[in-house]
């Protein structure tokens, strides 16, 4: 039997999926019932879904190839929490307690909690995220969702026009930069090199129209740069207002899953003395945003 999916009442890009198990596995139909809501809604809710982060993976396979995680953080490999395929989004060392103030690791994460779509900083950005809560802290931590389509149609027809074949660079050193965070490594400086991304996305089912924004966005090409931080600025602020956003409030084991192409996210502050432990991962997009000659 097909899951069912309900929008809720709050925010018509937010689905909420009953009638399944995503640990079994899972037949042709209930997989593009799926995919169809991907397509309708941006972003679904998936409750009480008790998973490994094998079965994590294994679901998130039905929807695309698992993204290459590497170049997406300062976490050396050695540090690493969790298995390869999933990305650690929680305040968590490898010991299991929550990093140290003065961690790198910390305070580079803490550009979750700027807006952004995730992996916006690779040349192919990622198609879909899964983020599922094991342990969820008491205090804060929600997730809000930004609905770039809805963002898009409610501009004025002129700044559509003005942005349509615009092209931004992204980058973590941007994202990150923005925070103060600048202290990096040869190495991460040529892992992080800015990319180029359209601004306005089609999505290749719908055809609907999306800003393709992100914090990792700090440059468009063949404008000043004070003017072009002051567009992304502006269509940020306009994206984001509460019309626009949904807040989702995390119940131990909820699984929710994103478009990123067609939304952006953020996690808000929480008590980073106690546990917030969040596994995602990440479904890898079809190809670039901007074609490769332009690039
Ligand atoms: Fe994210």
């Amino acid at each position: 039997m097909a899951p069912s999916i309900r929008p809720r009442r709050s925010a018509a890009f937010f689905g909420e999926v009953s009638g399944i198990d995503i640990a079994r596995s899972l037949d042709k139909t209930t997989v593009a019932a799926i995919q169809a809501g991907m397509d309708h809604y941006a972003v679904l809710l998936f409750p009480s879904q008790k998973i490994t982060d094998e079965a994590q993976m294994t679901f998130a396979q039905n929807f695309g190839a698992i993204e290459d995680a590497r170049g997406g953080n300062v976490t050396k490999p050695d540090d690493r929490r969790l298995s390869r395929g999933m990305n650690d989004v929680s305040n968590l060392g490898k010991d299991g307690k929550p990093l140290a103030r003065d961690s790198r690791q910390r305070l580079f994460n803490l550009g979750n909690m700027l807006w952004h779509s995730d992996s916006s900083f690779r040349r192919v950005p990622a198609k879909y995220s899964l983020l599922s809560a094991r342990v969820v802290n008491a205090k804060g931590g929600n997730t809000e969702f930004a609905d770039m389509r809805a963002a898009y149609d409610a501009l004025e027809e002129a700044m559509k026009r003005e942005i349509e074949d615009l092209v931004c660079e992204h980058s973590l050193m941007y994202s990150r930069g923005s925070l103060g965070f600048l202290d990096f490594t040869e190495e991460e400086r040529e892992l992080f090199k800015p990319v180029r991304q359209r601004l306005v996305r089609t999505h290749p089912i719908t055809g609907r129209k999306s800003l393709y924004l992100s914090s990792h966005a700090g440059a468009i090409i063949g404008m000043p740069m004070p003017e072009a931080r002051m567009l992304l600025r502006d269509l940020t602020e306009h994206a984001t207002q509460p019309q626009f956003v949904h807040v989702h409030s995390w119940a131990p084991y909820d699984l929710v899953m994103w478009d990123n192409r067609q939304t952006m996210h953020r996690v808000r502050r929480y008590d980073e003395t106690q546990p917030r432990d969040m596994r995602r991962t990440t479904v890898g997009g079809d190809e670039p945003t901007v074609a490769l000659a332009t690039s």
